[in-house]
């Protein structure tokens, strides 16, 4: 009896307190580490399991000692129970593991790398936490998130509501150098980017933004288009961008985690399983997502597009469809 009343109350302590797990797989590295610590200092993150083939434990000691209230684990393939203890329970998981790019590589050239990595992950996360919200960052995106799909269909658990490829860098980057040119708050520049994450798979839609007439500034069209080869120029064979994308990556997680607490009208755009091109033999395609409680809720159309922008598009669709073809055959294969 007294047992039983124990039980019940701590399972009702735990839901009341919404736990949310969130694990960090490839913690150790350049976007792994200001990730970890972003998500430390992220309220409705209650766990944190930091997994990397080194060094996570004592990623994991260091930031355990950030005076927030979360727990943090971390995890190595031989210690504290590897990846299946790092991803029990966990309701987000974001997959920052893999190589870089150098100067002259284009994201295509880290397939031969990452894409084993990647699929082993997610043979990980399908066996360990088939429900998770699975945020996939490593390159090549328009690739990756293809195979994580296949791996989960092969296991039988492919929910396509909750895998999504972590597109937000280039909205954030639109954002901030439309604000450069404008000198105005980033925070009031709203700029929808759809297609893929990639070269001309990257498609900045400002015919829907504040400023229509930039559509027609190439060279902005093509900073966002080519922002990723800024930061790997400027780093110079040290790697590429991980400050922005460890923020972008925390807005990603955060934005998950606020709708699965209930809240409404949460949109972030994210490379997902999307009708919208399917026709096309697209089935993958980065457009404003809605988030629920259940991952997507609704994908929205891209609603109008002015002449520029439809060639952008026009080339897009080619580039992805080879990606997204070849993640596919990898898991296949
Ligand atoms: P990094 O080399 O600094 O870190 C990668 C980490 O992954 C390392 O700590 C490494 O030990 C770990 N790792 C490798 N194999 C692993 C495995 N099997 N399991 C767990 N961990 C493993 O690289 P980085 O700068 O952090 O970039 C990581 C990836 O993110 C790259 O592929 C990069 O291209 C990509 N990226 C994507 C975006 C985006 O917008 N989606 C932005 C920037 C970078
Ligand atoms: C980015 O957009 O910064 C990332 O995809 C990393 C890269 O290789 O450019």
């Amino acid at each position: 009896m007294f047992a039983a009343g124990f039980i019940q109350r701590r399972a009702f302590s735990a839901s009341a307190r919404n736990l949310s797990k969130v694990a960090v797989l490839g913690a150790s590295g350049g976007i792994g580490q200001p990730l970890s610590l972003l998500l430390k200092l992220n309220p409705k993150v209650t766990e944190l399991s930091l997994y990397d083939i080194r060094g996570a434990p004592g990623v994991a000691a260091d930031i355990s000692h950030v005076n927030t209230k979360s727990t943090v684990r971390g995890y190595e393939p031989s210690s504290g129970g590897g990846l299946a203890e790092a991803l029990k329970d966990a309701k987000v998981v974001l997959i920052p593991a893999g190589v870089p790019r150098k100067p002259g590589m284009t994201r295509d050239d880290l397939f031969n790398t990452n894409a084993s990595i990647v699929r082993d992950l997610a043979k990980a996360c399908a066996e360990h936490c088939p429900d998770a919200n699975i945020l996939v960052i490593s390159n090549p995106v328009n690739s990756t998130v293809p195979i994580c799909a296949e791996v989960f269909k092969a296991k039988g658990v492919y929910n396509p509501k909750r895998l999504f490829g972590v597109t937000t860098l280039d909205v954030v980057r639109a954002s901030r150098f439309v604000s450069e040119i404008k000198g105005s708050d980033p925070a009031d520049e709203n700029i929808t980017v759809v297609g893929g994450h990639s070269g001309v798979t990257i498609v900045p839609l400002f015919s829907q933004s504040n400023h229509p007439e930039l559509s027609s500034n190439a060279d902005l069209v093509k900073r966002v288009q080519f922002g990723g080869d800024e930061v790997v120029k400027a780093k110079d064979g040290a790697g590429s961008a991980t400050l922005s994308m460890a923020m972008a990556g925390a807005r990603m997680a955060e934005s998950v985690l606020r709708a699965a607490a209930g809240e409404k009208g949460v949109v972030e755009p994210s490379f997902v399983d999307s009708p919208l091109y399917k026709d096309q033999g697209i089935d993958f395609f980065s457009s404003k997502v809605e988030l629920g409680p259940n991952g997507v809720e609704k994908i929205h159309p891209l609603g109008p597009l002015d002449a520029v922008e439809e060639k952008l598009l026009e080339a897009c669709l080619g580039d992805l469809k080879k990606n997204i073809e070849k993640g596919v055959a990898f898991t296949k294969a």
